[in-house]
């Protein structure tokens, strides 16, 4: 599979001065702290290609108005990384390599969760009135989802998906 594991160094290490790496969840994925800028009219954070995101942001969409009991996601993407912040409310994503699956959640916009490439993801337990704005490398492509589960291990042991 491209740029996974043991082929490129951790993301944390690509990220710049303005973040802090919180936890390597999966080699190809990580939570980082966001610098907030705040003072007595309230809080700010920017997000910034180099300077925080390692990646050029190709597209922005926003997930809002989730309805009680949802899931969302259960699919990999082959190239697309993504930067995830949970700016109101809360939800719990799941994150597979095909070798670990973990647990994260996302309660704070002071968090962003980077998603590489060849990531299963879930997400549920979204909390009334979450919004989760998602930075993307890439612009939409419907040929870069991998939605079933077997092909998507079959991808990351290196088998070939149509
Ligand atoms: P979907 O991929 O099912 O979202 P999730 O992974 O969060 O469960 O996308 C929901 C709908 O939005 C679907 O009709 C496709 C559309 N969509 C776009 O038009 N552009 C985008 O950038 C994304 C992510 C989704």
């Amino acid at each position: 599979m491209p740029s996974r594991s043991g082929d490129a160094p951790s993301l944390g290490a690509e990220l710049g001065v303005d973040g802090v790496l919180l936890k390597q969840i999966l080699p190809n994925c990580a939570l980082h702290e966001h610098r907030v800028s705040g003072d007595d009219r309230g809080s700010l954070i920017s997000l910034q290609t180099t300077a925080e995101i390692p990646f050029e942001i190709k597209r922005v969409y926003v997930v809002y108005d989730t309805k009680p009991l949802v899931e969302r996601g259960h699919h990999a993407h082959k190239s697309l990384e993504q930067w995830i912040v949970c700016v109101a409310g809360s939800c719990m994503f799941t994150v597979d390599d095909g070798i670990e699956r973990r647990e994260v959640l996302l309660d704070n916009p002071n968090k962003g969760l980077h998603i590489g490439n060849g990531i299963w993801r879930e997400m549920r337990h979204f909390a009334p009135g979450t919004a989760l704005v998602v930075l993307a490398s890439t612009l939409y492509d419907l040929e870069d989802y991998i939605r079933d589960y077997d092909d998507f291990l079959a991808y990351a042991r290196g088998e070939m998906v149509r």
